[in-house]
């Protein structure tokens, strides 16, 4: 999956942008402030209609607009136009002029896999953000994973408010609650198996390519959940155990939306005991063995981005980085210096210059 152009009409600091890629390599390039992570959002927000950042979605639009326009041609077996509109009063998306009325349908026609510096948060946050992490990942992959996650949701605040209800009116009749728990049970096995899937494929690449990177250290990424080693009966007996205690605090406290994932390395959790380096080192890795995953299971690598991967790391690591790179996929690397890429003498690729929301230089390098 490759993109071949991207217009911007007053998305960010760009009034108007209108700008070819090369097919393998595209290094964006400036000073910090001129654009550069704008430019990638860009190309993000063509995938996902929304923002990797966390600020609200209508600062994508320029100050002084109303209105914010991405458009891109990207091409996979057949060539595709994708637009996408943010206003005020909300989005649009069309696909080759055809409006699509619901944003569902639009999204994960083009595949990202974006690394960007808050993406360190990945490891340091609660676990609630790499269950929300994974939840995407899979999703991508997955098409019915998103319907049973919503199922799973939908029926655990039932069993909560159930639960409300049953230790407020001293109920005693459990029938419902175990009608409640037994949907909760099969959704969350699905869910579970999705998820165990995905850790174990991240499993297969991580570690060589955290190798790569890093030189030494073992990585692996540990799958942690209450499913773990359980069948069903063993599931569900879990829950009748934690009854008395659900029905105090009014939650489900066992399940799947309590997972976690651990990032082991040497056997130690980088969470506790990683340095900064070593966190990063971990989360590019995560990122490359995504592409490799996503390849394998819809035939075609997604489009990578990497947002000012480069500023904190030392030569070596970027060319380590830089030597992963395949002319298979399509790459986006934004940086403060040229300097890094010396070594790129094999590879063709492109820069672009940019300075206050414009390319002031593009340049092919065969
Ligand atoms: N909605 C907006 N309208 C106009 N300018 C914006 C908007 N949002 C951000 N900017 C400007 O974009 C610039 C930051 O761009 P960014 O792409 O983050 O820079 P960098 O090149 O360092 O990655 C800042 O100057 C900021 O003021
Ligand atoms: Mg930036």
């Amino acid at each position: 999956m490759k993109i071949e152009f991207l217009k911007l009409l007053n998305f960010r600091n760009y009034s108007k942008l209108n700008l070819s890629f090369h097919p393998s390599l595209n290094i964006i390039y400036g000073k910090n402030g001129s654009g550069k992570t704008n430019l990638v959002e860009g190309i993000y927000v063509l995938a996902v209609t929304r923002s990797f950042r966390l600020a609200s979605e209508k600062t994508l639009i320029s100050l002084h607009a109303s209105l914010c326009k991405v458009e891109g041609n990207v091409y996979n077996r057949f060539k595709t136009n994708y637009q996408v509109f943010l206003s005020k009063d909300g989005k649009k998306v069309k696909i080759n002029n055809n409006k699509v009325s619901r944003v569902s349908d639009y999204i994960s026609k083009i595949t990202v896999v974006l690394f960007h510096p808050d993406d360190l948060r990945f490891i340091k946050d609660t676990p609630s953000t790499r269950r929300k992490n994974l939840n995407i990942s899979i999703s991508l992959v997955t098409v019915e994973y998103l319907r049973y996650l919503n199922n799973y949701n939908k029926i655990l605040k039932q069993r909560n408010a159930y639960l409300k209800q049953m230790f407020q009116h001293h109920n005693e009749n459990s029938a419902y609650l175990n009608i409640l728990t037994e949907k909760l049970v099969d959704y969350g096995i699905y869910l579970y198996q999705k998820r165990l899937e995905f850790v174990s494929a991240i499993n297969e690449y991580i570690d060589t390519i955290y190798k790569e990177i890093a030189g030494v250290g073992k990585l692996e990424i540990r799958y942690l959940s209450d499913y773990d080693c359980k069948n069903k009966e063993e599931i569900f007996a879990m829950y009748q155990k934690n009854l008395e205690k659900d029905m105090m605090f009014g939650k489900t406290n066992v399940g799947i939306h309590t997972d976690d994932l651990k990032f082991l390395l040497d056997g130690k959790d980088l969470k506790e005991y990683g340095s900064e380096g070593q966190q990063k080192n971990a989360i590019i890795s995560y990122k490359f063995s995504e592409l490799e995953i996503f390849k394998e299971k819809t035939g075609t690598y997604p489009i990578l981005i990497l947002d000012d991967l480069f500023s904190e790391l030392d030569q070596e690591k970027i060319e380590n980085i830089l030597s992963l790179l395949k002319c298979d996929y399509q790459t986006f690397i934004t940086t403060t210096s040229l300097d890094h890429f010396k070594s790129l003498k094999e590879f063709s690729y492109k820069t672009i210059h940019i300075e206050q929301g414009s390319v002031v230089e593009e340049s092919e390098h065969e």
